[in-house]
């Protein structure tokens, strides 16, 4: 639904997109990842037609981007950084305004409106003004604008920046919503843990080049898998690192980590380990954090300036 080659975008001396590619097949969520400044906005404003590229090609909904655009328009739905309601309308008003812009007639604008906002959880507040919505709220509305032309393809510009924990999970769940109704999603993201709830594939941008693309479990898997750390007394934790060092064991942050591609290693570390004499205080077996990905790939947890 979305095929990106050698996307090549430069603003005087910064090259803020230098030759992505990327593709997103129908029905599922790519999630762009990236610190700030890597290029994630760029990358959405390019596909949305809303800036040019300066080299690659794009399609969006099977239309080339350079020569059908206002195909690609007619087929997407956007939801920018941030938030781009009219605060002098109401939520109600904003809705319907978008509706008649896109040429509904007033009892279809009407009904799309009301429908949006029951679903987005803003029927009470629709007849507000927006300025005295809350950011959450204002993101809702934002969202429910974007879907007004019943897009094919949805592109979300740090869709829950802002929002609390609660507004986060709901935003999620209606995007889900989405997909299941058949909707491609291209969203962007700085949060891990968002890429991994709502993505069928990931692609890390860092200073506007794709550093790494997979699913979330191929990207921890490029870490080298699932680990098991190991607590015991502080006496005892070089004498453990030793028992365990041909099976790759070694010292990690007051305790013994064992590189554990299956459970044989878990039975076999805690067997060394009581042949030893030396007791187990505590166990945990786990995956890499998406974090622990990216700065393993990038080899810094530091933004670019
Ligand atoms: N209109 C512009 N003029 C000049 N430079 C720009 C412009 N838009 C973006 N840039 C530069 O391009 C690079 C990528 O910016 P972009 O907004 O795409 O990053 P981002 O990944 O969306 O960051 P953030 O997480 O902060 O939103 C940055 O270095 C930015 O300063
Ligand atoms: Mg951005």
């Amino acid at each position: 639904m979305i095929e990106v080659e050698g996307l090549v975008r430069r603003f005087r001396s910064t090259t803020a997109l230098d030759g992505i590619d990327l593709a997103v097949s129908a029905g599922s969520v790519l999630a762009l990842l990236g610190p700030n400044g890597s290029g994630k906005t760029t990358t959405i404003r390019i596909l949305s037609t809303l800036l040019r590229p300066d080299a690659g090609r794009v399609t969006v909904a099977g239309f080339d981007l350079r020569t059908r655009p206002m195909a690609v328009r007619a087929a997407i739905g956007l939801t920018g950084q941030y938030a781009s309601v009219d605060e002098t309308l109401t939520g109600r008003e904003n809705l319907e305004l978008i509706g008649s812009l896109l040429g509904l007639r007033k009892a279809e604008r009407k009904a799309r409106a009301a429908a949006l906002l029951r679903r987005m959880d803003l029927a009470a507040a629709a007849g507000r003004s927006a300025r005295t919505y809350s950011g959450g709220m204002r993101r809702r509305l934002d969202l429910a604008v974007s879907l007004c032309g019943r897009p094919r393809v949805l592109f979300l510009d740090e869709p829950t920046a802002g929002l609390d924990p609660h507004g986060r999970i709901g935003l999620w769940d209606t995007i889900r919503d989405l997909v299941a109704e058949g909707a491609t999603v291209l969203l962007t993201t700085q949060y891990l843990e968002e890429a991994d709830q709502l993505a069928d594939r990931i692609v890390m941008l860092d200073r506007g080049r794709v550093i790494a693309e997979g699913t979330s479990a191929e990207l921890k898997a490029r870490t080298g898998g699932q680990v098991l750390d190991i607590q015991a007394p502080a006496d005892d934790l070089a004498k453990a690192a030793d028992v365990l060092a041909d099976l790759g064991g070694g010292p990690h942050s007051g305790a013994i980590r064992v590189p554990a591609p299956g459970p044989a290693v878990v039975a076999e570390s805690l067997r060394r380990l009581e042949a030893a004499g030396i007791a187990v205080t505590g166990l945990a077996l786990h995956q890499p954090s998406l974090d622990e990905v990216f700065i393993r790939l990038t080899g810094s947890a530091e933004q670019p300036a």
